[in-house]
C-alpha cells in the first residue's frame, strides 16, 4: 500500500517547521560570524535537580550544536547563591561567551533575582535582565525572552493584519505574559492581560481576535469561549497524570472556531529554542562586528 500523504490542517500553526525555518538563518549566520573568526558560545547555568529543567537544557545544548554554536556547561547540583554569582561573574568577563542561560526555576535556596540581576545584559539572550526588560517596555528592545518573541513569529506568520485587532493575554508572569504584551502592544494591536483574578474571563476571551494563553493550566480556556476566526497561540505545557503533554485551551473545541491554533507539544515549544539560538547569534553578531545596535 502506497503512504498517503497527511492532508494538511490549515488551523493548525506547525510551530517544528517554523522553528526548521528560524534555525536554518540562525545556521548560516552562525558561519558568518565563524568566518569573522567568532564562534558563537551559550554558557548553560544548571543548579539543582529538576527532571523537567534537565530534558530542556539538553534539547537546548543539542540544537545549539546542531546550529554550530558552542556550549559550555555549567552544573552544580547544590550551589549556594554566592557560589553561583562567582560562576556569573566569570562567564560574565569571559570575552569567548556570547550569552548566558540560567535555566529556572532556580532551587528555593538560590536568591533567583539576584542571579538574573547579575548577567550581563550584553549576554542576557533569555531577556530576563530588568535593563531588556525595560528596554523592551520602552519599544528599543535589545534581547527579547524567547517564548514570547515565538508567539509574534508564529502570529505574523499567519499573514494577518495584527494591527488593531484585540488582543488578549491569559496570564501576567514576567517570563511570557508581560512580555508577550509588550511585544503585542508594539504590533499595534489593542492589549488586555487578563490573569487569576480577571472577572469574566469567558466574555474576554470572546472578544479576542488574538489569544495568547500562558497560565499553565490543562484545558483551561474552553474551546466554546473562542471568537470565531480568532488566532491562538497556547503557550501552556501541562502534564496529565496518564503523562500526555496539554495546552491551556481545550485544543479539539478552540479548532472548530479559531482560523489558526498551536497544537501541544509542537506549538510554541520548539519556537523557544529556536529564538533562543537567534539571540545568541545576535550577541556574536555584535562581538564579530556585524550589527551595530
Ligand atoms: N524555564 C522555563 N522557561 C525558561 C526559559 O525560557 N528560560 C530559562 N532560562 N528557564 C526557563
Amino acid at each position: 500500500m502506497t503512504e498517503q500523504a497527511k492532508p494538511t490542517d490549515p488551523t493548525r500553526i506547525d510551530g517544528k517547521k517554523n522553528s526548521r525555518r528560524l534555525l536554518k538563518q540562525v545556521k548560516s549566520r552562525v558561519a558568518a560570524c565563524v568566518d569573522k573568526g567568532v564562534t558563537p558560545c551559550l554558557a548553560v547555568v544548571l543548579i539543582g535537580d529538576n527532571p523537567a529543567s534537565q530534558v530542556y537544557v539538553r534539547s537546548k545544548e543539542r540544537r545549539a550544536k546542531k546550529a554550530g554554536i558552542a556550549t559550555r556547561d555549567h552544573r552544580a547540583p547544590g550551589a549556594t547563591t554566592e557560589e553561583l554569582l562567582a560562576v556569573i561573574k566569570q562567564l560574565n568577563e569571559d570575552p569567548e561567551v556570547d550569552g548566558i542561560l540560567v535555566q529556572l526555576p532556580l532551587p528555593s535556596n538560590i536568591d533567583s533575582d539576584a542571579i538574573l540581576l547579575a548577567i550581563h545584559p550584553d549576554k542576557d539572550v533569555d531577556g530576563f535582565h530588568p535593563y531588556n526588560l525595560g528596554r523592551l517596555m520602552i519599544g528599543k528592545h535589545r534581547f527579547v525572552a524567547c517564548t514570547p518573541q515565538g508567539c509574534m513569529h508564529l502570529l505574523e506568520e499567519q499573514g494577518q493584519e495584527l494591527s488593531g485587532k484585540r488582543a488578549l493575554v491569559v496570564g501576567r508572569s514576567t517570563i511570557v505574559g508581560k512580555p508577550v504584551a509588550h511585544l503585542l502592544l508594539q504590533a499595534n494591536t489593542t492589549v488586555t492581560i487578563a490573569h487569576s483574578r480577571t472577572k469574566n474571563l469567558a466574555e474576554e476571551v470572546a472578544r479576542a481576535d488574538i489569544l495568547v494563553a500562558a497560565v499553565g493550566r490543562p484545558n483551561f480556556i474552553k474551546g466554546e469561549w473562542i471568537r470565531p476566526g480568532a488566532l491562538v497561540i497556547d503557550v501552556g505545557i501541562n502534564r496529565l497524570e496518564d503523562g500526555t503533554l496539554t495546552g491551556d485551551v481545550e485544543y479539539e473545541a478552540a479548532r472548530e472556531r479559531a482560523a489558526a491554533i498551536t497544537p501541544v507539544p509542537g506549538g510554541v515549544g520548539p519556537m523557544t529554542i529556536a529564538c533562543l539560538l537567534n539571540n545568541v547569534v545576535i550577541a556574536a553578531e555584535r562581538r564579530a562586528g556585524l550589527r551595530d545596535d
